[in-house]
């Protein structure tokens, strides 16, 4: 049973760029780093129904930029720094264990992700997840983000499986909900314990962290 695995936000923490140049950014530190993860899935919602396609790094800085007019008093100078930040995120705490677990137990494990492959490339290696992955696959070929049915398409296709044989982890639950529309089981990680939204059915399997996949009967 292939697990697949979003990336930014389930094994990449996305606010780690910011939190290794917080004290430069200052007191806006925090607000800043959340509208730049919330206008860069805006950005990845808005081009695609608009039938447009711009990549998720150039999207990224795009974020990036309209966050330093939105907080004046985050240092342009940064600019550079977090985005290299950003290309070499760190991993969550529990993603190498679980993996390599995953991977242990004879189970196949890939990422579906809206991250561009020269991204998704970098922070894999960066983080050593590479030997635990079977497959990292991006929505670039298809220019096309999340949750369009297609791109879920892309997992059913690499991997030769059935919907109904996928377990997809994602902390994002819109992104959960997308995989369920396509048929995938789910799991959503919610980390920060938020209220659920976007009801069912198929309701996801909320865990609060990832090691939670391993202490569960997937057959
Ligand atoms: C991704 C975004 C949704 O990795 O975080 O696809």
């Amino acid at each position: 049973m292939p697990f697949v695995f979003d990336a930014y936000g389930t094994l990449f923490n996305v606010h780690a760029a910011i939190a290794r140049h917080r004290e430069a950014a200052g007191p806006d530190a925090d607000r800043f780093s959340d509208l730049w993860r919330t206008k860069q899935l805006e950005y990845t919602w808005t081009h695609t129904l608009a039938g447009r396609y711009q990549d998720f790094w150039t999207l990224t800085q795009a974020a990036l930029d309209f966050c330093f007019d939105r907080f004046p008093s985050v240092d342009r100078a940064l600019r550079s720094k977090l985005l290299d930040a950003y290309m070499n995120l760190d991993p969550f705490p529990d993603a190498h264990a679980v993996l390599r677990a995953l991977k242990a137990r004879g189970q196949r494990t890939a990422i579906l992700s809206n991250g561009s492959p020269a991204m998704l490339q970098a922070a894999v290696a960066t983080s050593g997840l590479g030997d635990d992955l079977d497959a990292i696959l991006s929505v670039d070929g298809l220019r096309l983000y999340k949750p369009r049915p297609e791109v879920y398409a892309l997992v059913t296709e690499a991997l030769s499986v059935q919907p109904a044989e996928v377990v997809f982890v994602s902390s994002n639950r819109w992104d959960v909900m997308g995989a369920a529309a396509f048929g995938f089981r789910t799991a959503w990680i919610n980390r920060a314990n938020m209220p659920d939204e976007y009801a069912g059915p198929p309701a996801p399997i909320v865990l609060s962290d990832l090691s939670g996949l391993l202490t569960r009967e997937w057959a």
